[in-house]
């Protein structure tokens, strides 16, 4: 199918499948994927290393002076970022309103053309609100802890399922909640619940709203 130059947003809770969606229309499609939990990620792992951020999620203020030009490099793929240890603290790091914008600089930086499909919390409300298409994921909590529980395993880590559960939920709370940026549905976005669907289901899902949307007749 050839789909126009058109950016696409895809939002929703942890673990809901997002990354991996996003990376096979990339693949489909020829777009460019930017997952902006990385990001996230990649700025709680340096401040994880650079000992800026305590036990009880205390920040240190050389953080924000880190970040403030733009340029520092952080990690943004590989397994260090996937750890439970960076997950339990990039929720707090996430909702710092100048760990935001720089986050926002280097995805709009990033993202080179107009056929970016891009994955996170605010993407389609913030990041690029005039997306010309708009994806909500959903699941159930148990199919989302049961998804990133395997992904650790599969990785060598030795993940404890509760702990995934409850870290799941916290983190959604988390995004739900914060003043910058909060985690909502855009009211454009399409809804997408894969509790029960594979990659290919959900593909022929998003191309009949590609088709539909955009009079695509192939
Ligand atoms: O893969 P998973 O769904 O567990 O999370 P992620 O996409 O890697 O994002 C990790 C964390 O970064 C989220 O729990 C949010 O706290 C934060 N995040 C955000 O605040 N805004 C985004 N656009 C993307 C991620």
């Amino acid at each position: 199918m050839t789909v126009p130059d058109i950016t696409i947003a895809i939002d929703g809770y942890s673990s809901t499948g997002k990354s991996s969606f996003a990376k096979l229309l990339a693949r489909r499609f020829s777009f460019q994927y930017l997952d902006s939990g990385a990001y996230y990620r990649g700025v709680t792992l340096y401040a994880q290393q650079n000992g800026l951020i305590s036990e009880d999620n205390t920040v240190s203020d050389a953080l924000e002076a880190a970040l403030a030009d733009g340029t520092l490099q952080i990690v943004t793929d590989g397994d260090a970022i996937r750890s439970m240890k960076v997950s339990s603290q990039v929720s707090p790091i996430a909702a710092l309103p100048y760990v935001r914008s720089f986050v926002d600089r280097r995805l709009h930086s990033d993202a080179a053309s107009g056929r970016v499909v891009m994955d996170g919390r605010d993407i389609g409300t913030t990041v690029f609100p005039n997306a010309e298409l708009k994806l909500f994921m959903v699941a159930s909590d148990e199919v989302r802890a049961r998804r990133r529980y395997n992904e650790l395993l599969a990785k060598g880590q030795t993940p404890v399922f509760e702990e995934v559960l409850a870290n799941l939920r916290e983190r959604d709370y988390i995004d739900s909640h914060r003043e910058a940026s909060p985690l909502t549905q855009a009211p454009d976005a399409f809804v997408l619940d894969n509790s029960s669907m594979t990659l290919e289901e959900e593909l022929i899902w998003v191309e009949g709203l590609i088709r539909g949307k955009f009079g695509i007749l192939e």
